[in-house]
């Protein structure tokens, strides 16, 4: 017990001078700080995070370059893994509480796909996670290769919305042109049996994403659809009307769709 303590605030100790002595860089943001507090750059980089979350932060291109690190780890880290489940875990909790399925081939569920199911993070890996300005050939490059990995939780519940017998509509902002390549990787990471698959036109009909995706969303009511919930990375997946039921967003900090 006494040598855990011990070991711990070494490790405090050290991670402490190692970041403080990384934050100097950033010392006039320090004192502009209102409260006066010190703070590390693991404080002020998760403040970043946490308000890209709250869609305070809105229309970054790109990480700032002094949390692309920080970001990178939580990304590929288990803190994101452990914040994704429990968006899943709250989507299966509504889902249980849905007594009123009707059952009639209406009762619907909206999934984006990169990020919700597929991962993109291999990608941004590559690319100082998300601190390069977005290069769109090399993104719908690798797309086209069919590298998104799966998301395991997305998949289970996934299935699991599938055995209740709601119908799947994925809905993303991949062209058109990505179709083959994006039913490939879907069907190998495990995807199947979805209802209707939405990608965006190739001539970018729609000014943003969030119109394209309200469209859809328009489109499906107009023929009877149920929305019960979405499932997305983005605010621009769930922002707008009409809307779903419930909505659900899983944590993203390497990227911006508006
Ligand atoms: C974007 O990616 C393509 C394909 O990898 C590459 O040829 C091009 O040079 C890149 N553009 C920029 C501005 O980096």
């Amino acid at each position: 017990m006494a040598k855990c303590i011990a070991f711990f605030l070494t490790t405090m100790c050290l991670v402490s001078v190692l970041t403080a002595a990384d934050w100097n860089i950033m010392n006039q943001k320090l004192k502009s700080t209102k409260s006066g507090l010190q703070i590390t750059l693991k404080n002020y980089c998760e403040g970043w995070r946490m308000n890209v979350e709250l869609n305070n932060i809105r229309d970054f291109t790109v990480v700032p370059a002094e949390c692309t690190s920080y970001i990178g780890k939580y990304m590929s880290g288990s803190q994101f893994k452990i914040d994704s489940e429990a968006t899943i875990d709250e989507c299966t909790l509504y889902l249980n509480t849905l007594c009123d399925l009707k059952k009639d081939g209406k009762d619907s569920w909206i999934f984006d796909i990169d990020d919700t199911l597929l991962s993109t993070v291999p990608y941004y890996k590559k690319h100082n996670y998300g601190g390069e300005a977005l290069n769109v050939t090399a993104l719908e490059e690798w797309m086209s290769k069919g590298k998104g990995t799966v998301m395991d939780y997305s998949l289970g519940l996934y299935n699991y919305i599938k055995k209740r017998g709601i119908q799947i509509i994925l809905v993303s902002s991949r062209k058109e042109h990505l179709r083959d390549a994006t039913i490939d990787n879907l069907v190998d990471a495990g995807y199947y049996g979805w209802k209707s698959l939405y990608l965006r036109s190739d001539d970018n009909e729609f000014r943003t994403v969030q119109e394209y995706k309200t469209s859809v969303r328009t489109e499906l009511i107009a023929n009877g659809y149920r929305i019960l919930g979405i499932l997305g990375d983005q605010w621009s997946s769930i922002r707008g009307v009409p809307t779903a039921r419930r909505t659900f967003k899983l944590p993203n900090s390497l990227y911006y769709v508006a």
